[in-house]
């Protein structure tokens, strides 16, 4: 069995996310998501989320390429994730190109980035919605 492996925050849940994950599983039988904590998210990226870590490892448990999701606590954590779960394919999203190809080099795991979905992003659906709900535009 391939197993495949990718991180996120996965806030408010949008088709950028699911086109991610749908690839992410095409690569392999497995998927693992690593979905970082609240406090991870506000510790180490200044980001404060709108639906909880509970909440957000719900809503990716309830989607059908997903078989797993685990906590993101640390920067750290990703070569001992990927001996932990016997990774074959790390992946994530071209965002962050060429920033874990250490992963392949430490472990037996391929690092693949996927490119992102244009024009759609969780911090982009919270932006439009402030200003519409202040002009009324749609
Ligand atoms: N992703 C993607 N296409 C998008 C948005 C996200 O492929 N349009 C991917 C990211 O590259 C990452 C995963 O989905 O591999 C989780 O991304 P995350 O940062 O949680 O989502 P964003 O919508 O980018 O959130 P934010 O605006 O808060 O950064």
């Amino acid at each position: 069995m391939k197993r495949v492996i990718t991180y996120g925050t996965f806030d408010m849940l949008h088709y950028g996310h699911i086109n991610l994950l749908k690839r992410a599983k095409a690569l392999g039988d497995y998927l693992i998501v690593v979905l970082s904590t609240d406090e991870f998210n506000w510790s180490e990226k200044q980001k404060k989320t709108y639906f909880s870590y509970e909440k957000r490892k719900q809503l990716l448990e309830a989607i059908r390429y997903v078989d797993l999701v685990v906590p993101e606590n640390s920067w750290k954590q990703k070569v001992s994730d990927v001996k932990l779960y016997q990774v074959d394919t790390f992946v994530m999203g071209d965002d962050w190109s060429g920033q874990f190809d250490f992963v392949q080099d430490e472990t037996a795991a391929e690092v693949v980035y996927l490119p992102r979905t244009p024009e759609i992003s969780t911090t982009q659906i919270k932006k439009d919605l402030n200003e519409k709900s202040f002009t009324g535009k749609q």
